[in-house]
């Protein structure tokens, strides 16, 4: 019994790769951005891979193409497994009531209907954690959890919103926290900013001031990695460094190499790392439901952690 694995919105990959190693086949992938794909066929070179704007097509005809796509793929009694990270950036506090909203819920409820129109044994919605996009899963009666990717040995302070059916995030085991060691040498009195611990004064170069943050130590999750730069700080809050692209990548948990490797400006490696699932709760997540081996009954209950 193999799972297939339709992954819309696929990005460079975060979501692919951690099916990857959980031993899924990547059949379908789907993005409008040629370069996230093509650093996506690169590593993944057996799978078809789409370059389409997602929402051109009626929901319900598009749906009915992917399944097409891929059936020479399946066996009888394979799973199929679709996953959908439709963009969210116009979902976020201060931007709640405008068009863009408005386009990013069309296209959130036009995913979830394509899903519905493929009919896969499971499938999973990855979104900001927004009262917005909350709201919207409330909305469409679908179950969802948030993830705190800190417990599923992601060393970041990110969250996220799941949605999905097939599986359960409590069926997904946890996993520890690696220690900074495990992502990055350095020197033993490096700190580096965050939410927690110690407070300290950072020189903020452009001000010309010294302004509180705080600081904290090896075995506490770092700040969440988006495509903006990351700054080192030692303990008396000077500046020491900026987080390298390689740095990034592994914090993001993807292999090495995988996004940095390729012949693309740092600007997009940035995009593509910070945009992305991290493997390593990809893997854990589709590994549980290759586990499951089939649709598991969702119970009406909503879990909001
Ligand atoms: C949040 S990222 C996906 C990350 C991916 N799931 C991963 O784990 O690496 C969203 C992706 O959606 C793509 N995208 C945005 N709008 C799209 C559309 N209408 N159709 C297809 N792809 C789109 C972007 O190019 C971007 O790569």
């Amino acid at each position: 019994m193999t799972l297939h694995l339709i992954d819309l919105f696929c990005g460079a990959g975060g979501i692919s790769e951690g099916a990857r190693l959980a031993g899924a086949n990547v059949a379908v992938v789907v993005d409008s951005w040629a370069d996230a794909l093509a650093i996506h066929e690169r590593r993944h070179p057996k799978a078809l891979h789409f370059n389409e704007n997602i929402g051109d097509v009626p929901a319900a005809e598009y749906g009915k193409l992917l399944r097409t796509r891929v059936e020479p793929f399946m066996k009888p009694g394979d799973l199929l497994h679709v996953h959908a990270s439709p963009p969210c950036q116009a979902v976020s506090i201060g931007n709640t009531q405008n068009r863009d909203v408005e386009s990013a819920r069309e296209l959130m409820f036009y995913t979830l209907d394509v899903i519905a129109a493929v009919g896969p044994t499971s499938w999973s919605i990855e979104q900001v954690n927004h009262p917005v996009v909350r709201q919207m899963f409330e909305e469409r009666g679908v179950e969802y959890w948030t993830v705190r990717m800190r417990d599923y040995g992601v060393k970041q302070l990110r969250t996220r919103l799941f949605a999905g059916s097939g599986w359960r995030l409590e069926d997904v085991p946890t996993q520890p926290l690696p220690g900074l060691g495990a992502v990055r040498d350095l020197p033993p009195d490096t700190h580096y900013i965050s939410d927690r611990f110690h407070q300290v004064y950072i020189f903020d170069y452009k001000l010309g001031l010294r302004t509180p943050r705080l600081v904290v130590a090896d075995d506490a999750p770092l700040y969440t990695v988006t495509s903006k730069p990351y700054y080192f700080y030692d303990k008396e809050g000077f500046f020491i460094e900026q987080a390298s692209v390689q740095f990034l990548e592994s914090v993001q948990t993807f292999p090495q190499g995988y996004i940095t490797q390729m012949p693309i400006s740092t600007v997009k490696m940035m995009h593509l790392i910070g945009n992305a699932v991290p493997p390593t709760f990809a893997h854990a997540l589709i590994g549980t439901i290759v586990k499951l081996g089939g649709p598991k009954a969702v119970r009406a209950r909503r879990n909001t952690k």
